[in-house]
Formats: structure tokens, C-alpha cells, sequence
């Protein structure tokens, strides 16, 4: 991967689609002004938003923050991997520990949702903590599906925080997963991301790129780590 992947999760925020549509436009704007772009972006904003924000959609790339398994049907309150492509998301966050915690995802589901994601021509996100989750997660996928799968190290101490893995823990976890996997699938670090420690994880942990929550949803600063990219 030659381009670094720097992804927004805005979780459940901000609370209007007003809002939404200033911290999209900010970004927007402060990406245009980096000249050599050494980053791919994508927003992961709240489902509501984006329809609206597909249609302002550019440079930017959109990406869910969850997805279900089944394509339709009496599902009340799910979204699917096909609606979402429908609303031009190329990418879909799974298995986030907020969704293992908070709505008991277990392996299996987070499993059926990859294959389900991969099925319908998304790129899964897979959110871990842990190295042994990984083998359940993706357990039955071929090789091939390798090709659309990014793999983010989320340490839960870490994630709103403020108190980010140091780069040596990271970078250790980095080579255990490359070496658990035997491939060289592009791996993410995220928790307590911002733009001071953005280059380390970087060019020193050997990350492909990062999963910024907070952060995030301060455009000056996620303009600010998305330099740390070039
Ligand atoms: P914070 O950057 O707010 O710690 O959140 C990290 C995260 O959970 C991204 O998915």
C-alpha cells in the first residue's frame, strides 16, 4: 500500500446534520491545499448522513460504521452492505469494540458481517484488540478476499482516552499480526490519535495508516494529522 489510509470514525457525533455538513466541508477544503497527498481519506460519518453527504462527495472517500449480514428484510433497525454501497460508501467499519461491548458482538457475528461486507464489494475495516480475535474474525475467508481487508489494532485502553499506545507496543503488534497472518495485509492503529502522535505511529510503528475518533471532528486537527502522512 503506497498511500497511507486515514480514516475518521465520527461515532455518534456531532448531533446535527448542520454540523455534519461543517466538519465535512472543512476537511474537504483543508485536503484540497495539501499539494502531494500521500494519504487516502475516508469519513465514516453517522448512517443518517450520508446520503447528503455522498452528494458532496470528492476527493473524500465514505465509509459505514457498522453493517449487517443479511441483504434485506425484517431486520428492524439494521443496515445492510448493499445500502450502504448504494449510498457510496467503499468502506464499512466491523467489529469495533464499542460494538463488541455495547451490543455484545461476538466473533461469529463480527465473521458473518466480514463476509457479508466483502460480498457486496466493500472494504472491511476489522477492528481487534487482541491478536487472538483475528483468526475467528476471518475465519473461512480465501485468500483472495485478503485483498479488501484492512485490519486496525484498537487497544480499548486507548480509545477516548487520551493515554495512546506507546509506538514500540504498536510496532511489536504490527510485525505479531503481519507474522500470526503471513501476509502483509495493511494494518491501522487507532486510540487517542492526534496530530503529535500521528507520524510516529506512522514512520515509526510501521502503520499504514490510522483510525481517528476524536480527533476527527476537529478539522484543523485532522487536517493536521493527515499531513503527518506526507
Ligand atoms: P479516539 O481517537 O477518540 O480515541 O477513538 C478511536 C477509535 O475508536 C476509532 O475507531
Amino acid at each position: 500500500m503506497s498511500k497511507s489510509l486515514i480514516i475518521a470514525n465520527w461515532k455518534m457525533n456531532p448531533q446535527t446534520l448542520a454540523e455534519a455538513n461543517r466538519i465535512f466541508s472543512s476537511i474537504e477544503k483543508g485536503l484540497r491545499k495539501i499539494k502531494n497527498k500521500k494519504a487516502e481519506v475516508v469519513i465514516c460519518p453517522p448512517f443518517q448522513y450520508l446520503s447528503v453527504i455522498n452528494n458532496q462527495l470528492s476527493i473524500i472517500k465514505l465509509g459505514g460504521q457498522n453493517c449487517f449480514w443479511e441483504e434485506k428484510g425484517a431486520f428492524t433497525g439494521e443496515v445492510s452492505p448493499g445500502m450502504l454501497k448504494d449510498l457510496g460508501c467503499k468502506y464499512v467499519i466491523v467489529g469495533h469494540s464499542e460494538r463488541r461491548k455495547y451490543f455484545q458482538e461476538t466473533d461469529e457475528l463480527v465473521n458473518k458481517k466480514i463476509k457479508a461486507a466483502l460480498e457486496n464489494n466493500l472494504n472491511v475495516i476489522l477492528c481487534v484488540d487482541k491478536v487472538s480475535q483475528i483468526k475467528k474474525d476471518i475465519k473461512g475467508l480465501s485468500k483472495k478476499q485478503f485483498k479488501n481487508l484492512v485490519l486496525a489494532y484498537e487497544p480499548v485502553f486507548a480509545i477516548g482516552t487520551g493515554r495512546p499506545c506507546s509506538i514500540e507496543k504498536a510496532r511489536k503488534m504490527s510485525a505479531l499480526i503481519r507474522k500470526t497472518l503471513k501476509t502483509n495485509i495493511p494494518i491501522l492503529y487507532g486510540g487517542s490519535v492526534n496530530s503529535k502522535n500521528a507520524r510516529g505511529y506512522l514512520k515509526e510503528a510501521g502503520m499504514n495508516g490510522l483510525l481517528v475518533g476524536g480527533a476527527s471532528l476537529d478539522p484543523q486537527e485532522f487536517i493536521k494529522i493527515i499531513k503527518a502522512a506526507a
